[in-house]
C-alpha cells in the first residue's frame, strides 16, 4: 500500500507530520512509493487533452492489432540491451558503470542507492544474493543487514570472510537485482532476465572458483529454475561454474530448523574448496 500526499496543501508541525506518519502506518502503509514513479509536476503542467473526434467507422480488414505507441515501439528487448552493455565491460568497474547506467528497470527510480558488490572480488568463492533490502539500500552494500549479519557469521564458521584479503579466505558478493525492489518484494521474472547479462558477465570478470546462489532468485538467474528446498545441497553448473543452492540467510532467520541443512550445505562448501 502507498501513502497519498494528503500532506498537499497543508503547513504541518513536526508533532501533525508524525501523528500522519503514525496514522498511514497504523492503515498499513508501508511504502513512500510506487514501482513506477509518478511526476506529478509533468501531470500538474499537462493540459486536458480535446475530447478526440470520433472517427468514421472504418471497414474491418484483417486481423486488428492494437496500434503501437511511441513508448511501445521503443520497448526495447531489456536482456538484449543488459547483454550489449555487459559484453563491451572490460573490468568490474567498467561492468559497474554499465549497470548503474541500465535504465530499463523501474526499480531503479524509486532505490535510493546502487548497490553492486562487496568484499574481495579475487575471492574464490562468490555469493550471489536476491537484491538489496532497507538496509542495504541505506548503506549502497549488499547484505549488511539482519540477514547479512547471519551470512556473516555462516561464512566464519568455515572460516571465510567478506573482508579477508587473502583470496583463499575471501568472499567476493553481490545481487541478482543491484536496486532494492519497493517493499522487500521478490524480483519478478522480466526484472531476472533483464540483469541476468549483466550478473553472468559479472561471474565471468570475477571469475571465482564456485558460486553460492542464495534463494530462488539467485537459483532462477544462474541455473533458470527455482525451488532451492529441493535443490540446495546439491552442486550445480552455472556459467560453467560449481554452483551450491542454498537457502536464503533471510528464510533463516524465519525458519530456524533449516539452519542444520545450511550447515551441511556451508560444510560441502568448505570440502570442495579444501579438495
Ligand atoms: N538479501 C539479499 O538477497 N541481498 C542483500 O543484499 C540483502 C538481503
Amino acid at each position: 500500500m502507498t501513502a497519498d500526499p494528503i500532506w498537499r496543501g497543508f503547513a504541518l508541525d513536526a508533532e501533525t507530520a508524525l501523528a500522519l506518519l503514525d496514522w498511514q502506518r497504523e492503515m498499513g502503509v508501508d511504502e513512500p512509493m510506487l514501482d513506477t514513479p509518478v511526476d506529478r509536476y509533468a501531470e500538474a503542467a499537462r493540459a486536458p487533452a480535446p475530447a478526440a473526434p470520433v472517427p468514421a467507422a472504418a471497414p474491418r480488414t484483417g486481423p486488428q492489432t492494437a496500434p503501437q505507441t511511441a513508448s511501445e515501439s521503443d520497448t526495447d528487448d531489456l536482456p538484449a540491451r543488459a547483454a550489449a552493455l555487459a559484453s563491451r565491460a572490460e573490468t568490474l568497474e567498467q561492468l559497474a558503470a554499465a549497470v548503474e547506467s541500465f535504465d530499463g528497470l523501474d526499480i531503479r527510480k524509486g532505490a535510493r542507492s546502487f548497490v553492486f558488490a562487496d568484499g574481495n572480488p579475487a575471492a574464490r568463492v562468490m555469493i550471489v544474493g536476491e537484491a538489496p533490502g532497507e538496509d542495504e539500500d541505506r548503506m549502497g552494500r549488499p547484505f549488511v543487514g539482519r540477514a547479512g549479519q547471519l551470512l556473516d557469521r555462516m561464512l566464519d564458521a568455515i572460516g571465510l570472510a567478506r573482508d579477508a584479503v587473502d583470496a583463499e579466505r575471501a568472499v567476493y558478493i553481490t545481487n541478482v537485482l543491484t536496486w532494492r525492489p519497493p517493499g522487500n518484494r521478490a524480483p519478478l521474472p522480466a526484472e531476472i532476465d533483464a540483469m541476468r547479462p549483466f550478473l553472468a558477465r559479472h561471474v565471468e570478470l570475477a571469475a571465482p572458483d564456485l558460486l553460492i546462489l542464495m534463494g530462488n532468485a539467485a537459483c532462477q538467474a544462474a541455473l533458470g529454475r527455482q525451488g532451492v528446498l529441493r535443490m540446495r545441497g546439491k552442486w550445480a553448473t552455472a556459467w560453467g561454474r560449481p554452483a551450491m543452492p542454498m537457502t536464503h540467510p533471510s528464510y533463516l532467520l524465519r525458519t530456524p530448523a533449516a539452519k542444520r541443512d545450511a550447515w551441511a550445505d556451508l560444510l560441502e562448501i568448505a570440502a570442495r574448496l579444501s579438495a
